[in-house]
């Protein structure tokens, strides 16, 4: 019987001889799935190699094997690009660790590990897009290019055009301007106008730090809400953010799931289910403080109120709730940058803050009510050096202000805890980090 006239291009995952007969498997990488080619002898297989890319023509017919539904019996194979098969640095059917794949970055994509985790990564960010829209929320594009140094944390790169151009100023903006840390200070300015905004960009920060959860270059979820007036209405949109999206994945692409849970993450399918069914806990910083004072003796960094959580402590705290993400709220004022609202509670003095913490990466989002109140912030403001600098940030609270808030969620780390990925450098196509800036 005729099958249905197919064509088909990709590269070819998989070939094996068999008697008269060649299998091949082409992948375009739209999916995990490759299409079988069933091709006879008297095709030329010497250009037939693992890698290189082909055009097959031919009749799609129902296949014998389980494995597969239909096949494609080949009667044209054009060989677009041959592969050195001895030079291409995947071998056929070995399994690459993610460290040797990594050495890779223009070629790892080729790989179905890798392919199923930026496609997973395509599907998320479509997926949030979709959770913000249905939510009623506004997209901006904030700046990447920026004079502000949002967190106050000094971790900037700065911006400055290359030697070859010829400015007639000192510098080309006049004043220092940096990559964006964070795009929050003008997602407030725009909540002041359309309510509900969220961005979702690239975020620059020169952290030296060779670790599995930090990037110089990392993509960054920030939302921001007006006429916000608790902590509790701010982690109840954290917390669907999360749940919608990896729900969303889930049905969209779970053959790519699959694949990384079972290669890279046993049991990690259980512990995501979890996560989802279980409603996140909310503890208060100090309330973690007290756990962790009871089990000292486990961390290098002797915890105490009024000093950060080091990631040992935040992965302890995540143990102890059970492997559920839970939320720590209210931190010292000591702690948290300046646009943070104070909760005005005496000697301790907190300030309304919130992190979630989550199984396997510690921190995963950052968040706050902001401080909405003009003469608080002037003072605070005032106190740090920065009443010229911000005047316009001021204006926002001189000029039909309201309690607001919002967060920001590190998509890298999103994606390391849904899929259990343990360095942080293989859930981004290109990972900038200390000492690296490949391609
Ligand atoms: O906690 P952070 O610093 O919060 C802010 O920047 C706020 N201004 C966000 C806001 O309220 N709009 O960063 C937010 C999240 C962190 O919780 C973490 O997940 C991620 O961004 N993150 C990083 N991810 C990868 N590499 C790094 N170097 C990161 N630094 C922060
Ligand atoms: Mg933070």
């Amino acid at each position: 019987m005729k099958g249905l006239v197919h064509e088909t291009e990709g590269w070819i995952r998989s070939i094996r001889s068999q008697k008269e007969v060649l299998f091949l498997h082409v992948n375009d990488g739209s999916s995990l799935e490759s299409l079988q080619v069933v091709a006879d002898s008297s095709f030329d297989s010497r250009e037939l190699a693992f890698g290189s890319s082909v055009e097959v023509q031919g009749q799609l017919v129902k296949s014998p094997s389980k494995k597969q539904n239909v096949e494609l019996k080949a009667e044209k194979i054009e060989v677009v690009g041959s592969c050195d098969a001895k030079a291409f640095p995947f071998k056929y059917k070995e399994r690459h660790p993610l460290e040797y794949l990594r050495q890779y970055p223009h070629l790892r994509c080729r790989t179905n590990v890798l392919g199923s985790v930026l496609r997973v990564r395509s599907e998320a960010t479509a997926a949030i897009h979709s959770f913000f829209k249905d939510s009623g929320f506004v997209h901006i594009h904030t700046p990447v290019i920026t004079s502000n140094d949002c967190e106050g944390a000094g971790e900037l790169f700065q911006v400055e055009p290359s030697s070859k151009i010829k400015v007639p100023e000192e510098n080309f903006f006049n004043i220092p301007v940096f990559l964006t840390v964070s795009g929050q200070l003008h997602l407030e300015v725009m909540s002041g106008a359309f309510t509900q905004v969220f961005t979702f960009g690239p975020t620059f920060r020169a952290e030296n730090s060779q670790s599995r959860r930090h990037l110089a270059e990392f993509y960054m979820v920030e939302a921001e809400i007006s006429f916000l007036e608790s902590l509790q209405d701010l982690m109840q949109v954290m917390e669907s953010l999360f749940k919608t999206t990896a729900m969303t994945v889930l049905s969209n692409c779970p053959k790519d799931v699959e694949l990384c849970h079972k290669f890279l993450a046993p049991g990690q399918k259980d512990r995501l289910e979890h996560m989802l069914k279980n409603n996140f806990l909310i503890i208060s910083y100090t309330e973690a403080v007290e756990i962790l004072k009871q089990a000292s003796q486990n961390f290098t960094f002797t915890p105490e109120w009024g000093a950060d959580l080091h990631t040992e402590h935040e992965k302890y705290l995540v143990k102890h709730c059970g492997d559920i993400p839970v939320f720590v709220i209210n931190y010292p004022l000591v702690l948290k940058p300046f646009y943070m609202r104070d909760n005005e509670d005496g000697p301790q003095h907190t300030v309304a803050a919130v992190d979630l913490l989550v199984p396997g990466v510690g921190e995963l989002f950052g968040g706050s009510l902001r401080e909405e109140r003009y003469h608080l912030l002037e003072q605070r403001l005032a106190r740090l050096g920065l009443t010229e600098a911000y005047q316009w940030y001021l204006d926002l609270r001189r000029f039909g202000s309201v309690p607001h808030g919002g967060f920001g969620m590190g998509f890298e780390r999103y994606l390391q805890c849904i899929l259990g990925i343990d360095n942080i450098k293989d859930v981004i196509p290109f990972p900038r980090f200390t000492h690296s800036c490949l391609l």
